[in-house]
């Protein structure tokens, strides 16, 4: 039996993420938003590109969550996109409450599902979807690692002038400001970038990264990044669908890994049909551990104030 996919917000994300899976051929999908006529109308979109693509899988779109019944994967995109000048942050109160009704209309009917969370301020998000759904923590995973390495290596890519695709990067940390790129963990065929470009180029290269999203934004003006942010959620959905246990950085819950507990934030993880499978523990130095346990902090203070907000 084929596998299904359930990506609840069929915008630029969500409308992208649908376009790899459905011409990979991986899995059914189904298409939910609210607003009536889009997903309907993106899915039809996508059914006739089938046979051009070679592709036999089945999408729907829909504004019924029954529709999503039993999937194995269910990705949340829907939500308020950054506008220019906001940060990942400011987008707290708004998606925490769709995220909430999504978490809770997706769950009741897909008891199995692993859950990927888009959404920002994403790390949150992901902290709002375990609560919602009572799930363990190893089905519920956020995307927002793999996406702020692939700026990395782009940007590393470019300077260095070889392929993206023999750059490796780590960034590590919430998905927001204070993400933790690793240059000493990224690698050009295994060399250490650290070895190839100065302290300065790195810097400015981290800094290009960090602000990635932002820069984007800005150029946009409407809407936020969706290509790459989709390349990325993609991924992670084939790793679980094909129980791949690929290493990736992700954004997964810690349990006393690096000696943190109780929040989620990006770490080195393998996935595979059961989420988060394993979480990989490195040796960082002392500069590393305090620059992520200060992100781990930044996305604590954040589910604290979302905590107020909602108590008010
Ligand atoms: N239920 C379902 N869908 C919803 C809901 C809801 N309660 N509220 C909004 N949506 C839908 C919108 O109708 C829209 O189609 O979510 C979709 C969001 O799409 P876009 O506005 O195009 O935003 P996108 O660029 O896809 O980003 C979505 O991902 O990367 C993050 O920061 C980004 O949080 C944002 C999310």
């Amino acid at each position: 039996m084929k596998k299904k996919v359930s990506i609840i917000g069929a915008g630029n994300v969500g409308a992208s993420l649908a376009q790899l899976v459905v011409h990979s051929g991986l899995a059914d999908v189904v298409l939910f938003d609210i607003v009536e006529g889009v997903p309907q109308g993106k899915a039809l979109d996508l059914s006739e590109a089938c046979p051009l693509w070679g592709s036999s899988v089945k999408v729907i779109g829909t504004n019924d969550y029954k529709d999503t019944a039993d999937s194995d994967v269910v990705v949340i995109t829907a939500g308020f996109p950054r506008k220019p000048g906001m940060s990942r942050d400011d987008l707290l109160a708004a998606n925490a409450k769709v995220v909430g009704d999504v978490a809770k209309n997706t769950c009741s009917v897909s008891k199995d599902a692993i859950y990927i969370v888009v959404t920002n301020p994403m790390d949150v998000m992901a902290q709002m979807t375990l609560k919602v759904t009572g799930f363990n923590p190893n089905r519920i995973i956020g995307m927002g690692g793999i996406l702020d390495s692939a700026r990395f290596r782009t940007f590393v890519a470019w300077e260095l002038g070889i392929a993206p695709e023999d750059i490796e990067a780590l960034v590590m940390g919430g998905h927001g400001d204070q993400m933790v790129p690793m240059p000493r963990f990224t690698t050009a065929k295994g060399i250490s970038i650290i070895h190839l470009l100065s302290k300065e180029k790195i810097d400015k290269l981290i800094e290009r990264t960090k602000n990635g999203g932002a820069e984007i934004v800005g150029l946009l003006k409407t809407g936020s990044a969706f290509y790459a942010p989709a390349a990325s959620t993609f991924q992670m959905v084939k790793s679980v669908i094909l129980d791949e246990k690929r290493l990736l950085p992700c954004s997964a819950y810690l349990d006393g890994e690096y000696g943190l507990k109780g929040y989620y934030a990006g770490v080195p993880v393998v996935l595979g049909k059961n989420g988060v499978e394993k979480i990989v523990e490195l040796p960082l130095n002392e500069q590393e551990k305090q620059d992520f346990e200060k992100s781990f902090n930044a996305v604590k203070d954040l589910v604290q104030k979302l905590e107020t907000m909602e108590a008010k």
